[in-house]
Formats: C-alpha cells, structure tokens, sequence
C-alpha cells in the first residue's frame, strides 16, 4: 500500500501559531530566563523554531525517551536514551514536545523532572489529541489541538519518515 499526505496545518498556519506561542512565553517570562528541554527526535523542529522566537534568554538542552516493551506503551513507565547533559535544579523549565496523545510519556517525565528540583516547570506541546488521553498531564502551551488521526511532519514520524516536513499531515494508505 502506498501511503499519501494530506496536509491538515498549512506550514504558514504552523509558523504563525509559533510565533504566538514565542510571543506568549516571553511575555509569561519576562525578567527571567527559559530553560527548554527538547524531547528527541519529535520535539526538535517545534522547538528550534519555537526559541528563535523567544525574546528573553533561552538556554536548552535535549532528552530522548523510549516507552519500555517496545511495541506496548500499557506501562507508561519510560526510558531514558539520553539523558540532559546539564542540571536543571533552580532553573525555569519548559518541556517541549510534539504531541501529547494518551500522556503517558509526559506524565512519567514530568514526574521524574520535577523530582530534579527546578524552580518552575512547564509542559509545551505543538500538537495535542484531547480525545486520546489515558492520563491527565497539565499542558501549559498548547499549539493546535487536533482530532485523533495519525499525523505527521514538523518532526512528528511515520516509521521514521516525514520528520521534515514543514506542514503537518495525515498519512493515507490508498
Ligand atoms: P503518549 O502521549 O505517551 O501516548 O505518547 C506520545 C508520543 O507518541 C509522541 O511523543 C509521539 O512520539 C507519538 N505519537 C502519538 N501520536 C502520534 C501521531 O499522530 N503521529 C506521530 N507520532 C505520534
Ligand atoms: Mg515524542
């Protein structure tokens, strides 16, 4: 079967929405200085455009998670793959993520996060599906809210293709 894009977020809608969110940090931090926590490899387009928009001081580091049993996300327990290579005790934190689908992935990382004592902790996603959600995560930022399809693009994969697209899509076998 082959697989199609259609697009669901235009690239300019994307970019535009980003810029709000960039305004609206800067505003919520002003006087202070953001520290952004990527989360590898979904989390890294938003995130490099996202901070290029950030008016005040933006320091960032990356992790990158993996659900434990592979295939099977039922534990909600992850693991690390690479962890921060800096502290982020005392620091105004934000994680930045692609999307929040069942919130296990971020409800486990936050958690863990928090226990590493920073001063403030925020949760900033590009993409959520409300409807798909097993365990509540409190989401500070949100870009778009969506509808439960599989979708792709902006550094969210499909079998670790469509990372680079500059829109987002919904993948289609026809
Ligand atoms: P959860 O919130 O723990 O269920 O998992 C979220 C993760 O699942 C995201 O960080 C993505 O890596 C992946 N994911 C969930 N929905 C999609 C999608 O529609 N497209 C691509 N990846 C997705
Ligand atoms: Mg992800």
């Amino acid at each position: 079967m082959a697989e199609q894009i259609k697009v669901l977020l235009t690239e300019k809608e994307v970019d535009d929405r980003i810029q709000e969110l960039g305004d609206q940090i800067s505003k919520d931090y002003a006087g202070k200085e953001v520290h952004l926590i990527c989360i590898l490899k979904g989390g890294s387009f938003f995130m490099c455009e996202l901070a290029k928009r950030i008016t005040v001081p933006v320091s960032f580091d990356f992790m990158s998670v993996s659900s434990y049993g592979g295939d099977t996300k039922s534990s909600g327990v992850v693991r690390i793959v690479k962890d921060l290579d800096e502290s982020i005790q005392g620091k105004d934190v934000i994680v930045i993520e692609d999307i929040v689908d069942s919130g296990r992935t971020l409800s486990y990382l936050l958690e863990m996060l928090h226990d590493r004592g920073p001063k403030s902790l925020r949760l900033c996603t590009l993409l959520d599906k409300p409807s798909r959600r097993v365990i509540q995560v409190p989401v500070d930022y949100t870009g778009f809210q969506i509808p439960d399809e599989f979708v792709v693009g902006y550094g969210l994969d499909y079998d670790q293709k469509y990372r680079n697209l500059p829109y987002i899509g919904v993948v289609e076998f026809v």
